[in-house]
């Protein structure tokens, strides 16, 4: 079937810029791993498609702010992750909980008249905790989490995610691609057998198949249009989900497996889609696992951020950091067979470049295209 997504969608920044509004700004975003934030002062701190925000615990409880100080627009926290007050380091000024300002000198040197006083205080943001997961929403009236998510998907995420030990280890990749490049590559089960044929595909026999009924579904929901706002979050519930994805070629077996918790005890590659942008994977049946979050930073580049991690280690062990290495090494090769690929079709695209064609078998990847083309032409808002 012909897709009717334009080459501008992958390339435009003017297009860019209306996805954040439309998609990005209105959705539940990730933002991080909860076992990185657990002790007092612990912090994350990301660029959500544009916008600088900080997760930071006050005495166990976390909270999100946009990263900017009221002063001169400093970045509180500069580093990507570590434990420290929330802080400016500029002029010293100090944030609370609820994002109140302790002002050094305040009555010296800054005079505010009360009414510019009362409005110094930093930009909180909506946050959610699913069991390991950490989202924020950047919206003023953010959407609750269940109708984007589902009360299934949410519960496969808590349970599994919880399974996390608290040793991560993490690396980015600066990918020249569009991020939507990422979920398309994502849902489609037919290239492993080729791109990955040499790595991924040798333990995990990805099947791609045609699924009447979804071929089906996405005939009427392109026939009838996707209709109000209850059926376009309907839909979106729908492009989010996990668990078990295929069997593994041969039982994991490596020596550590005995040192951890395993989620559940199936030889599975188990997958969750997350949409838009992350996707969470154990390739050894439950031993381990890779959060992948695809941060769009621009309509050609994505930040490209992967955590590892193993599943609760039963007792420290001393070989756990080369565990998480070794893991972050192999995956290596997996993520950079698809990365070469995202970029080198990025580079291809120009304005005006024809259309993809899609396989029946791409019904999943054709009805997210849908939606989204609806939702950027106006026809619903989130
Ligand atoms: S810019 Fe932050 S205290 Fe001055
Ligand atoms: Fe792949």
């Amino acid at each position: 079937m012909q897709s009717n997504m334009p080459a501008q969608a992958y390339i435009d920044e003017a297009w860019f810029g209306r996805e954040r509004d439309l998609l990005f700004k209105p959705l539940w975003q990730f933002i991080g791993l909860k076992v990185m934030l657990d002790k007092n002062n612990a912090f994350i701190k990301r660029t959500l498609f544009g916008i600088p925000v900080v997760v930071q615990n006050f005495h166990g409880e976390l909270r999100a702010f946009e990263n900017i100080c009221p002063h001169r627009q400093n970045p509180i926290q500069v580093q990507p992750h570590g434990v420290r007050p929330l802080f400016c380091s500029y002029h010293g000024w100090s944030f609370d909980s609820e994002g109140g300002t302790r002002i050094p000198h305040e009555d010296a040197l800054f005079r505010f008249a009360p009414e510019e006083r009362a409005c110094i205080r930093l930009r909180r943001f909506a946050l959610e905790v699913v069991g390991n997961l950490v989202f924020v929403n950047l919206s003023a009236d953010p959407l609750p989490i269940k109708r984007q998510f589902g009360a299934a998907m949410l519960a496969s995420l808590a349970a599994s995610s919880a399974a996390f030990d608290g040793e991560v280890i993490m690396t980015t990749y600066d990918g020249r691609f569009n991020w939507k490049l990422a979920y398309e590559n994502l849902r489609d089960e037919h290239h492993p057998r080729y791109l990955h044929a040499r790595t991924l595909y040798q333990e995990v026999r990805f099947e791609a198949s045609i699924d009447e009924c979804g071929v089906e579904a996405l005939r009427r929901q392109r026939e009838q249009g996707i209709g109000d706002r209850e059926r376009a979050l309907a839909l979106l519930r729908s492009f989010s989900g996990g668990g078990r994805d295929a069997p593994m070629q041969a039982a994991p077996n490596e020596r550590w497996h005995s040192n951890v918790e395993r989620y559940r005890d199936q030889d599975w590659y188990y997958n969750w889609l997350v949409f838009p942008n992350l996707h969470i994977a154990s390739a050894d049946g439950g031993h381990s696992f890779i959060v992948e979050h695809h941060v769009p930073v621009g309509p050609g580049r994505t930040e490209f951020m992967v955590y590892f991690v193993t599943a609760k280690k039963k007792r420290p062990y001393s070989a756990s950091a080369a565990v998480l290495h070794a893991h972050m090494m192999g995956a290596d090769k997996v993520l950079r067979e698809d990365i070469d690929v995202m970029e080198q079709i990025q580079q291809t695209l120009y304005e005006g470049a024809r259309p993809a064609h899609l396989g029946d078998y791409e019904f999943v990847n054709a009805g997210i295209e849908h939606w989204y083309l609806n939702l950027m032409e106006g026809s619903f808002a989130l």
